[in-house]
């Protein structure tokens, strides 16, 4: 897709996009076009419910008087609650509209509402975001029927009278669209394709050339590390356990302490011995979702090169059932030196987990840390799709979430820790239990993490209920694969930890 910054002036190919208000009159650019095309713009709102409402979308073919093969009406709604969210969402339902259409160009060309809260430049700029995010496809497995899926849409121009400051604002936000296609790659992906090896080499690929630097250990680097939580998990699987680290350092200073993002990287969830049912095992090709967001977050980071040190850690296993599988009733011992009855297979995020936040404290002493995993199932139960679950040992850092998600359309909802929940973890034998009782699963998985947290300010993020969708799509978000936590974290580093 190609994305331009043009000067209103130019004559427009393709489709034209112009905003109605709330009202339903037109001002700015609308009213010369409704002028110039002899009130076909007004005549056709009077045939339709389209009123300016935000969300609505009126599509008029060709009027004569014009260049523009197509007038594509979008409403702004109310000027007051139109930002930066309303442009993105806008811009991307039209696209929506239009990406198979035939159109080859579609052009923006909306005046800002009176009152609204963003300038020009701003206004432009997520224009372009809403649509790249709308155009995302991944038609890679398939040979027929090419056309049906095929995009026609090649080419977006945002037409502005900031057209220089509006290509400016949008440089960074082209970022952290690559990092959100990446996680939306990698958890689309089919498991036997995205191996945990190949997780590994993708990573690598995609981000070494964005300039930040990765290790990756293997099954024998781990054994050493004493990562027995880790790869008891992997261990049934004929595919080998990766622990990649990635790290991107820009600040020009040295030994900068990093905020840490650790990510779950289940690269397939069956449950393990204590198999999932047919049902419940479709999508667990997801589950490595954490760890999607965390490459495509250092990705985002690095590609608009923030000043900021930060490591991603993410623990890649497979889950398989196999007579070499970890056993319910097993006990593991942690890189922590804790130890660990593994009564459930399926409850494995946690000992992923486990050891990936110890390695991370022990070799980079963190500022702060932030894990992303498809944890719990019970997270769906208590927040459906549309808020992450929060859990966090500081009150700073989770209302830097808060604020964070809030302000980018990923928002999160913060639920206790406590001794109380903790003790549920008691087990008869080892130090912990790796399942707490029947109630309050996302929170006693939580807690669970928190005996791998050594005072850190640290914060788990419950991601089960928004790194896909399975019914309907959100509008910037057209794919299974949501790509949840890129602009989360992108903004909580850039508003809090970028110097
Ligand atoms: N990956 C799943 C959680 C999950 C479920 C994510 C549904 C997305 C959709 C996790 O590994 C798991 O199986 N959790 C168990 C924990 C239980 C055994 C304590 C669960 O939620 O049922
Ligand atoms: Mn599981
Ligand atoms: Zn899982």
């Amino acid at each position: 897709m190609q994305i331009s910054f043009v000067p209103l002036s130019v004559s427009v190919k393709g489709a034209l996009v112009l905003g109605v208000g709330e009202t339903g009159t037109f001002s700015g650019k609308t009213a010369e076009v409704d002028r110039r095309s002899g009130g076909a713009l007004g005549r056709a709102m009077g045939v339709s419910k389209f009123s300016g409402n935000a969300g609505q979308i009126l599509e008029i073919v060709a009027p004569a008087g014009i260049d523009a093969s197509r007038i594509v009406l979008a409403g702004l709604g109310k000027a007051e609650k139109f930002d930066e969210r309303t442009a993105e969402r806008l811009a991307a339902n039209v696209l929506g509209r239009l990406f198979a259409s035939g159109e080859k160009t579609v052009t923006f060309a909306i005046d800002m509402p009176r009152g609204a809260k963003l300038n020009g430049a701003a206004l432009g700029a997520h224009l372009a975001l809403g649509a790249r995010l709308r155009s995302y496809t991944f038609n890679k497995y398939r040979t027929k029927n090419l056309d049906d899926h095929a995009p026609s849409v090649t080419e977006i121009a945002v037409a502005t009278s900031a057209a220089a400051a509006a290509k400016r604002a949008y440089a960074p936000l082209d970022a952290i669209a690559d990092g959100i296609f990446l996680a939306r790659d990698l958890v689309n992906e089919p498991p036997n394709v995205l191996s945990p090896m190949e997780f590994a080499r993708r990573a690598k690929k995609t981000l070494e050339r964005a300039g930040v630097r990765l290790r990756v250990l293997g099954e024998n680097e781990m054994k050493k590390l004493g990562m027995g939580a880790l790869l008891g998990v992997g261990q049934g699987s004929d595919r080998e356990s990766q622990l990649v680290t990635m790290e991107w350092d820009g600040t020009k200073r040295s030994n900068v302490p990093p905020v840490a993002l650790v990510g779950k990287g289940v690269c397939f969830d069956s449950g393990g011995l204590s198999l999932k049912t047919g049902a419940g095992m479709m999508g667990m090709k997801g589950d490595m979702g954490g760890a999607a967001a965390v490459a495509g977050t250092i990705l985002a980071l690095a590609t608009r090169k923030a000043r900021v040190h930060v490591v991603g850690v993410v623990g890649l296993v497979e889950n398989m059932p196999d007579g070499k599988a970890q056993r319910p009733d097993d006990v593991v011992k942690s890189m922590s030196g804790q130890t660990i009855e593994v009564l459930n297979t399926d409850a494995e995020g946690r000992l992923v987990l486990a050891d990936a936040l110890w390695y991370v404290q022990s070799q980079y002493k963190p500022k702060c840390i932030v894990d992303l995993a498809t944890l719990t199932g019970a997270i769906l139960i208590a927040l459906g799709h549309e808020h992450a679950g929060l859990f966090s040992n500081d009150d700073t850092l989770a209302e830097r979430l808060s604020a964070s998600g809030r302000a980018e359309g990923e928002p999160v909802w913060r639920l206790p820790l406590g001794d109380a929940y903790d003790k549920a973890l008691k087990s008869r034998i080892a130090d912990m239990k790796n399942i707490g009782g029947p109630h309050a699963g996302s929170i006693t998985a939580a807690q669970f993490l928190q005996r791998f947290v050594d005072k850190t300010a640290w914060a788990h993020l419950d991601i089960a209920g928004v790194a896909w969708r399975d019914a309907e799509q959100k509008e910037h978000s057209p794919s299974w694969a949501t790509g949840w936590g890129v602009r989360i974290l992108n903004r909580l580093v850039a508003d809090y930890y970028e110097k």
